[in-house]
């Protein structure tokens, strides 16, 4: 789909070598999983030996039966694209926000993961969503990707888009969640407040495109 992603190996429950193709720093990941879930500072990995620590430690905490991703680290923009509705019929492309990690030490790697998300006590924990400053080029051809993803997944309603862009700026896929959290704090809720949408707008645009999908009507009032 000419859908740009980063480099990346994939590593079996049964490889006890490997050959990386492309240069350190790397991150490594669960393959399967969600919610960060084995995504730490620990997984960016600057040398041989800490690969082999942070594989060990997925393994140790997730199983041994189980895949691994290693990845190009990405450096730049940590981006989320928030579509609501099907583009087969109408729908909206929510602001698309960028991580702010200016609050973190420089010595802890930038990255959204584990801490950030689970760890009230973690100074990853104080990384803030805000509006991301990308040039129209790029905010297009990103947008224009997502849309077609979300065709050809066949994702429905609404759907959360994650990219990071490499050191020179060039925008990779990460995941495409097709069933992105809604809670009031999570990244879609801040995406559609800064589109001018309430939390409970935001749940009935959702709803909405329910409606009109499947052709029903949904009663009762948020
Ligand atoms: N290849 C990568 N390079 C740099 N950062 C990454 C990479 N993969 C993941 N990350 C970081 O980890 C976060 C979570 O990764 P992601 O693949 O979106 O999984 P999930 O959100 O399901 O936990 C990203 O938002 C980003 O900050
Ligand atoms: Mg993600």
């Amino acid at each position: 789909m000419e859908i740009p992603v980063p480099e990346a190996m994939f590593i079996k429950p049964e490889d006890i070598t490997f050959e990386i193709s492309f240069s350190f720093p790397v991150l490594v990941k669960p393959n399967f999983g969600d919610s960060s879930f084995g995504i730490t500072k620990r997984s960016v990995a600057n040398t041989p030996e800490e690969l082999m620590n942070a594989i060990s430690e997925i393994r140790e905490k997730f199983g041994y039966d189980k895949p691994i991703l290693v990845e190009e680290f990405l450096s730049g923009k940590d981006l989320s694209v928030g579509i609501i509705g099907n583009p087969s019929g109408s729908y909206m492309v929510l602001p698309i926000i960028e991580e702010d990690y200016s609050c973190l030490p420089p010595e802890l790697p930038r990255v959204c993961g584990y801490e950030a998300k689970w760890l009230p006590d973690s100074p990853y924990w104080n990384l803030k969503s805000v509006p991301a400053n990308l040039s129209e080029d790029t905010e297009r051809f990103i947008v224009e990707c997502c849309l077609k993803l979300f065709e050809r997944l066949e994702c429905r309603d609404y759907c959360r888009f994650d990219w990071r862009c490499d050191g020179e700026g060039n925008p990779k896929l990460l995941e495409v969640n097709p069933n992105p959290g809604w809670c009031w704090d999570g990244h879609l809720a801040k995406m559609a407040k800064i589109f001018g949408l309430s939390y409970a707008e935001m749940l009935k645009a959702i709803l909405e495109a329910v409606e009109s999908r499947v052709g029903i009507r949904i009663e009762g009032d948020l």
